[in-house]
């Protein structure tokens, strides 16, 4: 049915993020062989992983992953600053696909200063020209996609180094048979997928729009829908973290609302999780709010995250292309970064810091100056 919709998606964005499963497991291979020089794991207190918007979401996916797996600090940031208690014991992975994002430059850029290991990952741009220059570690993504998009090799790729450090042993091969079940289960998985774009397509055009509640280990798969609805379907959309909302944002459901939404499932369910989840079903019913439940497959944590990344990841295209949107294209966020980029010039910064630091300095248009 979604045949007629596909003179809309410009950059074939549904076949892309079908294919999530296999070029997950094939880059989780390919990765496998990294090679790149890291400090020992006994020098570090944690690893920091820096990126925005689709270069965020692969260390909020690895932070669930191995939540309360690791010996040291798996920490997501998606900042500009670096907090002060960052120094040279921890690891920074800045990781931005176009590799121009002035956020993660900027915080790549205090790490150095600060002396702290980089490494960088991207698909090129100036994170790839500050890492030859200073002589990091780069791994190198695939160039050509939708940021968010990239994440099958955003995510493999930190993975890989998470692995490389020692912190997480059997991550990759971890991640590449959960990619391959995912692979062996997508009719099942993508039924999910058909029926949540139609249901909010439903909810869309009855007027509301989507909050995603999921809680950990499972906050990255919410997180990600919001944002995959965001910039896939061009809609407003909400995540909402459970149990922290239970204390702030339940109050709203006292007041007017255009919501509907959407709970995240799954195999890891406390009872303290459970009966948040049978309370929220029923303040629901109470109140006429419409909601769904997507509940995750597979066998272990790892599936199961990935499951909700595909459910989702598709929904959301699917959802663009039943409205008749095409879901490639981000023009508001490149409008901003076009208005930035004429207003900041981060090149001085670079220059500044290179210099404060001894190192050559590079130019914004990439060449070493
Ligand atoms: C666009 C997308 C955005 C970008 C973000 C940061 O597809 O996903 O969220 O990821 O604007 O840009 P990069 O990823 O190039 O650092």
């Amino acid at each position: 049915m979604y045949s007629r919709y596909l003179a809309v998606d410009s950059h074939r964005m549904l076949h892309r993020v079908l294919s999530f499963p296999i070029d997950l497991a094939s880059s989780a291979k390919e990765y496998s062989s990294i090679g790149v020089k890291l400090p020992p794991l006994e020098d570090l207190v944690g690893v920091i992983i820096a990126g925005m918007g689709g270069s965020f979401i692969g260390g909020l996916f690895l932070q669930d992953a191995l939540y309360e797996k690791t010996e040291k600090a798996l920490i997501p940031i998606r900042e500009t600053l670096l907090p002060s208690y960052i120094n040279s014991h921890y690891l920074l992975i800045a990781v931005s696909y176009s590799g121009n994002t002035e956020e993660t430059i900027r915080v790549a850029l205090e790490a150095y200063r600060r002396k702290i290991p980089i490494v960088a990952v991207a698909s090129g741009g100036l994170l790839a020209k500050l890492a030859e220059a200073w002589k990091i570690p780069f791994v190198k993504v695939p160039s050509g996609l939708q940021p968010r998009a990239a994440f099958p090799y955003m995510g493999a790729a930190l993975a890989a180094i998470v692995e490389a450090l020692g912190l997480a042993p059997g991550l990759l091969e971890n991640l590449r048979s959960a990619a391959l079940s995912l692979e062996r289960a997508s009719s099942s998985v993508l039924a999910a997928s058909d029926t949540l774009a139609k249901w909010l397509h439903d909810r869309y055009n009855a007027g509301d729009f989507p909050i995603v509640y999921s809680y950990r280990p499972y906050l990255s798969a919410g997180y990600r829908f919001k944002t995959q609805l965001n910039e896939n379907a061009k809609l407003h959309a909400f995540h909402s973290e459970i149990p922290e909302s239970n204390h702030n944002e339940i109050m709203g459901w006292e007041g007017p609302f255009r919501f509907s939404t959407v709970l995240v499932r799954a195999r890891e369910e406390p009872a303290y999780i459970r009966y948040r989840i049978e309370f929220l079903k029923e303040l629901f019913a109470e109140k006429g709010i419409k909601y769904t439940e997507v509940r995750a497959q597979g066998e272990n944590r790892m599936e199961e995250l990935l499951s909700l990344f595909y459910t989702f990841d598709v929904a959301s295209v699917l959802l663009a292309l039943l409205r008749g949107i095409d879901p490639a294209p981000t023009t508001t966020i490149n409008n901003l970064k076009r208005y930035l980029e004429e207003r900041i010039n981060i090149s001085l910064d670079i220059e500044r810091i290179t210099s404060q630091t001894g190192s050559r300095g590079i130019r914004q248009d990439g060449n070493q100056g």
